[in-house]
């Protein structure tokens, strides 16, 4: 089977799956995305990425290339023309195509362009698959809420990471606290059994759809979370650590800047995440929660 994509308003083999030079998504950075599970061949948690697409077109003044309703018909159609179960969504809005110009085109059509890699979810190989992470100087733009495509300061981070080794660096601001990962949120549990992450005011985080239904499904477990910025010293002092996102999900976090996290195996609060959030996306693809930005 060729793999499809997406790419304004055609479904074409990957392989001849362009786009203009003169796409502000190219040229600008011009564009928001998101990443989406698919899991048991089930969008997982599709609601709030949908959420938060329409909200990041919203905060640009970018118009949503088509109706709601009509982009979940094309994902849907995107994984069906594909035939994976398990795999991961990629989809991108840019402004459009237009003559460089640093204002907004007076009329173009967004851009919105998809594709669908396969993927495997194992919860055993993932909880095996410990991970290292670093920590580097939080350097990005101040508006982390939007999921824009300039991604360059993710990039060198998550480049300095595999340098040393890593899967991650988690990013810190001037104050030295961890904002979160690369590409996650990140997480600490101390050792009164909470789990700490950082709240999302103040817009210096992205609020994770993957982090929002790990809300939902400890709030439903009585697991408790406490949303508070935690300094680098507080994080190696954790009993246990983990990253997540749409591609993560929960990856455990055993060492941090060569300081051993816990027992150095994945952590037993973090597996048991894992499972909980496994289990709600092989069933019901996701606690389908919505989104919202506040
Ligand atoms: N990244 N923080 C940042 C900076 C991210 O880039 C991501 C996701 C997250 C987690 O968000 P979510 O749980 O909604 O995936 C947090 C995606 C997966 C990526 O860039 O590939």
């Amino acid at each position: 089977m060729p793999r499809i994509a997406y790419v304004r308003g055609r479904y074409i083999p990957h392989a001849d799956a362009g786009i203009h030079i003169e796409d502000r998504g190219f040229q600008f950075a011009d564009s928001v995305y998101e990443v989406v599970a698919l899991v048991n061949g089930r969008l997982c948690d599709e609601v709030g990425h949908l959420d938060r697409l329409e909200r990041s077109l919203g905060e640009l003044r970018i118009t949503m290339p088509m109706p709601r309703r009509s982009m979940e018909l094309a994902l849907r159609e995107l994984v069906r023309r594909n035939r994976i179960k398990n795999g991961m969504v990629y989809m991108q809005v840019t402004r459009g195509i237009a003559p460089r110009d640093f204002l907004f085109p007076k009329k173009t059509d967004t851009t919105l362009v998809m594709t669908l890699y396969p993927a495997k979810y194992d919860i055993a190989a993932r909880k095996a698959a410990v991970k290292k992470v670093i920590t580097v100087p939080d350097i990005r733009w101040k508006r982390r809420d939007i999921k824009t495509t300039a991604l360059i300061g993710q990039v060198l981070a998550k480049q300095a990471a595999a340098d040393k080794g890593a899967y991650e660096a988690w990013m810190v601001d001037d104050d030295g606290f961890v904002t979160e990962g690369s590409s996650s949120n990140a997480w600490i549990i101390d050792k009164n059994r909470n789990l700490i992450t950082r709240a999302t005011s103040n817009n210096s985080i992205l609020k994770g759809v993957t982090r929002s239904a790990l809300q939902a499904l400890c709030r439903k477990e009585k697991i408790r979370i406490v949303e508070r910025k935690f300094t680098v010293a507080e994080a190696y002092k954790a009993q246990e650590a983990f990253c997540s996102s749409a591609v993560a999900l929960i990856a455990p976090v055993v060492q941090i800047d060569g300081r051993k996290i816990g027992t150095g195996d994945a952590g037993e609060i973090t597996c048991k995440l894992l499972d909980l959030y496994m289990e709600y996306a092989t069933k019901t693809g996701g606690t389908q929660e919505r989104w919202n930005p506040a």
